[in-house]
């Protein structure tokens, strides 16, 4: 995929979570369909365990043949499923905290994943850290070099 994403702004936003990041998930996605985003969720569909690297590995895939499509990815901490997904060479998966990150992860570092801890992040940080993510544009530039760097 090139470095800087095609079709940013995104409107294709494709969400993916374990068990424990679907209590985030659901009102993320919910907020991306009302405003307008066109949306795919690739589960989990509920709160019944299931491994966070499965869904790392389907999102990637995903992104790979649908590389104008956006990820968003959400386990109980982040840290896990944002592991997985860096393992594929073409998701540069930014776990973020807050707007600053969720803003700089773009700009900076050109991520094509927003990652989220459902247990560490409370709804309204974690939709603050989604629009924060998606209205931000990569600065190019210097960091150009640098991202290329990453692989
Ligand atoms: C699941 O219990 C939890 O370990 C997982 O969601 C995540 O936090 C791992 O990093």
């Amino acid at each position: 995929m090139p470095r800087t994403q095609a079709n940013w702004p995104p409107k294709k936003l494709v969400f993916a979570s374990d068990h424990a990041g679907f209590p985030l998930k659901k009102p993320l996605l919910d907020w991306a369909v009302e405003n307008g985003y066109e949306v795919l969720d690739l589960g989990a569909d509920d709160s019944q365990s299931v491994d966070y690297p499965d869904f790392a590995d389907l999102l990637a895939k995903y992104l790979n043949e649908n590389p104008d499509t956006t990820g968003v990815l959400v386990c109980g901490t982040g840290i896990g499923i944002s592991i997985a997904a860096n393992r594929h060479p073409h998701i540069r998966a930014a776990l973020c905290h807050d707007v600053t990150t969720s803003r700089l992860c773009k700009e900076h570092n050109d991520a094509n994943v927003l990652v989220l801890g459902s247990r560490t992040v409370g709804l309204e940080t974690g939709l603050d850290c989604l629009r924060a993510f998606l209205g931000a544009s990569f600065g190019g530039g210097r960091h150009e070099g640098r991202v290329a760097k990453l692989g």
